[in-house]
């Protein structure tokens, strides 16, 4: 089940080659991340796991172009990324809603940026609010929303402008097990209809082998890939799927990548 990367194969939507990233800390300059070569086929779902520090955040960010590599370089569609994008779609750590604006006008907002949102658009920003279960709460403002709710519009927001690569990171991270549980199936359902591209962030190895096609273990200091391993199970997953022994053999698998075992 174990794979080395796969060398540039036609269809490859995300493409990190040889990259690293240098950051400075005080007067001292300090290695993020070595080495790292990922590349990710359309329509595959990534999930990127590792112990706090190793770089998961700052891999997203430079494939999202908000950061630049230090040496190496990412390609995305075959463009190298020094720039923001918009058919990548980024969903930060902590929750990003804008206080005074309502359910509806924060899933808006990418719209926006463009044009004067239109009667689609209305309609379109409202059946995402539906999607993630919020219909009565579309008029409401975020602090009238619980913490998991929050990130439901913050997903919803992500998706309005039907973007090809979504990276979402650690985008239920603060959520209770049980939130977190049901919006990770939810998830699995909502990007299972397109053929999107996902990479996800997560601390969680059941979380990172339930959602996805290739589980991406990291290590820190460096920030590096220690490794991968192909998901099987086919699709859609049912939340049942955690208890079995192939699923936990899987995670097994991926917590002796990641040196816990
Ligand atoms: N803008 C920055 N300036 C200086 N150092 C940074 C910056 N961004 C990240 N770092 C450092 O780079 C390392 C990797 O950070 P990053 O946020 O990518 O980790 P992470 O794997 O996402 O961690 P977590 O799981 O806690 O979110 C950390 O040591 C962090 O302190
Ligand atoms: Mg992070």
């Amino acid at each position: 089940m174990r794979r080395e990367p796969e060398r540039g194969v036609a269809g490859d939507v995300v493409e990190v080659r040889n990259v690293s990233k240098r950051f400075r800390k005080g007067d001292r300059e300090f290695l993020a991340l070595e080495g790292v070569d990922l590349r990710i086929r359309e329509g595959e779902f990534v999930s990127l796991v590792g112990p706090s520090g190793c770089g998961k955040s700052t891999l997203l960010r430079m494939i999202g172009g908000l950061t630049p590599t230090t040496t190496g370089q990412v390609s995305v569609e075959g463009h190298v990324v020094d720039e923001t994008h918009r058919d990548v779609a980024l969903m930060f750590q902590a929750p990003t809603l804008f206080p005074w604006r309502t359910v509806l006008d924060n899933v808006l907002l990418p719209l926006e940026i463009d044009h004067r949102p239109t009667k689609d658009d209305v309609a379109k920003a409202r059946a995402l609010v539906s999607l993630v279960g919020l219909d009565e709460f579309v008029e409401h403002h975020p602090r009238e929303l619980s913490g998991g709710m929050q990130q439901r519009v913050a997903l919803s927001r992500v998706l309005v402008n039907d973007p090809r690569i979504m990276l979402l990171d650690e985008p239920f991270g603060a959520l209770d097990e049980f939130t977190r549980e049901a919006l990770n199936v939810e998830l699995a359902d909502i990007v299972g209809r397109g053929k999107r591209t996902v990479v996800l962030v997560t601390h969680s190895v059941p979380e990172a082998v339930f959602l996805a096609d290739r589980v991406v273990a990291m290590g820190t200091n460096p920030g590096r890939i220690l490794g991968e391993i192909q998901v099987p199970f086919h699709r859609p997953r049912e939340a049942s799927l955690v208890r079995s022994s192939e699923f936990q053999d899987l995670t097994l698998e991926v917590r002796k990548l990641l040196g816990l075992e």
